[in-house]
């Protein structure tokens, strides 16, 4: 595995499902496999994924062995957080998943007294807005360039 951002690893247990942000216990291939089916990230090499799990806080949500949601925090630690490849199991859905994961992730305890916790969505904001989450509003843009799948 590669060294990659020095989070302390967090594992919980609810209701027979483990939700962990131990790297060792994230599958790259079954999280890219969740991906596959998201509307952002279906082309997403796995060399891209591996080094981002290393290099952000990943979060997995298992099912006995089965990676049945996953997501990832960017972030510095310190200052700033990014939320991005939220996702859960098609067919495991509806079932509170979502709700139990984004709950963690804002709980993190190495993610807390953060400046700014960001994230896009473009149906799920409902989800988000019951965490806290508001659209942008202190009078900032929003701007951003898109140099390609992997960067300059
Ligand atoms: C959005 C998603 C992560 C929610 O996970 P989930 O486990 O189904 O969510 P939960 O069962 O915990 O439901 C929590 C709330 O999320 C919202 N929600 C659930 N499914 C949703 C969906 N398909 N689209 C939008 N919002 C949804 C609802 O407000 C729900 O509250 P309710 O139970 O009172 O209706 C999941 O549907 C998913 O992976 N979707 C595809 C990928 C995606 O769009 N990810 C979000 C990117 S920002």
């Amino acid at each position: 595995v590669t060294p990659g951002l020095p989070d302390r690893p967090l594992t919980l247990e609810r209701g027979g499902r483990i939700l962990t942000t131990d790297r060792a216990r994230i599958d790259v291939d079954a999280a890219l496999a969740l991906l596959r089916g998201t509307f952002w990230a279906g082309a997403m090499p796995r060399d891209t994924l591996a080094r981002a799990i290393a290099n952000s806080v990943s979060f997995g949500v298992l099912e006995a062995d089965r990676l049945v949601a996953f997501a990832r925090v960017v972030t510095d630690l310190a200052t700033y957080a990014y939320w991005t490849d939220v996702v859960v199991a098609e067919d495991r859905r509806g079932s509170g998943i979502g709700q139990w994961l984004t709950e963690s992730m804002l709980a993190h305890p190495g993610l807390q007294g953060l400046r700014r916790v960001a994230l896009m969505t473009r149906d799920a904001q409902a989800l988000y807005e019951r965490l806290g989450f508001r659209v942008g509003s202190s009078g900032s843009t929003y701007m951003e360039i898109k140099p390609g799948p992997t960067g300059p």
